[in-house]
């Protein structure tokens, strides 16, 4: 496993792979957990080269305190990336990534308006922006995202077709603890107690109830509850407990969608 930070020494390495070898992508913020394992096992397997990149955005942060709290844990990231065979580990500088000032940007203007967009204006400008630098830098066949951020995996899947880029995104299930809680980076942040309140987002967006009576009970457990939302035949919710904010989403069943629907 070979781990690169210049920009230029990448280009050349990435020029040296055969155009009939694959690349399997998973872009990252770091700070891996199990859920990163599953797409990097899963690159590792369907690609002939697995390449991972870690970078903390700057631009996809509206909260300059989240950003600064961003848990940077780069040599158990290493072991994670060993162990799951990876090739290539690319780690960008951000001098390098934004060395126009971030004057150019790439902006959706419908999705990325609503539920994470709406609380964090400029989220997924950042994202996409990003997404779009590291695909050019990496020129993957296939890249990996998971389905627990599925507003930005949807964003992602549209910026590909908008622009024409010949990238196939493969979309993985979200990894959960056996409580339900969905894996985060943030969890490292919770403490025991908060950990095992958190298992009530995923208990109660499959529990069936409405979604008023969801954020009742939220509440009632001290979470401050950003959205439940339906959108897409997906339940979603943001909440936060004490200064972390989760996410988390579950695919509704027909029936129980179309009864949410006759609700509103
Ligand atoms: O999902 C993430 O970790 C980030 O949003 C991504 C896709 C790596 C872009 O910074």
């Amino acid at each position: 496993m070979k781990v690169i930070s210049s920009i230029q020494e990448w280009q050349a390495i990435r020029r040296s792979i055969s155009p009939q070898k694959s690349i399997g992508f998973v872009p990252t913020m770091g700070n891996l957990h199990q859920g990163h394992a599953s797409l990097l096992n899963k690159a590792r397997n369907e690609n002939d080269f697995c390449v991972l990149s870690v970078f903390i955005n700057p631009t996809q942060f509206n909260d300059k305190n989240d950003f600064e709290k961003y848990p940077k844990t780069f040599e158990e990231d290493v072991k994670l990336a060993s162990d799951c065979h990876v090739d290539f580990i690319f780690l960008p500088q951000a001098n390098d990534i934004y060395h126009d000032n971030y004057l150019y940007q790439i902006c959706e203007s419908n999705i990325s308006k609503l539920l994470e967009g709406k609380q964090r204006p400029g989220h997924f400008d950042g994202v996409l922006t990003v997404v779009m630098k590291l695909f050019n830098l990496v020129k993957p066949h296939r890249a990996y995202f998971g389905e627990k951020d599925y507003q930005q995996l949807l964003l992602i899947k549209g910026m590909v077709e908008a622009f024409f880029l010949n990238i196939d995104i493969v979309a993985c299930p979200t990894v959960r603890l056996s409580s339900g809680l969905a894996l985060s980076s943030r969890n490292n942040r919770l403490n025991e107690e908060q950990i095992d309140k958190s298992k009530l987002i995923s208990q109660l967006l499959t529990s069936g109830l409405q979604h008023h009576e969801i954020r009742r009970q939220l509440e009632t457990q001290g979470f401050e509850v950003e959205y439940v939302q339906e959108w897409q035949k997906r339940l979603f919710a943001a909440v936060k407990i004490g200064d972390v904010r989760l996410i988390d989403n579950v695919k509704i069943p027909d029936l129980i969608s179309d009864i949410a629907d006759k609700d509103l």
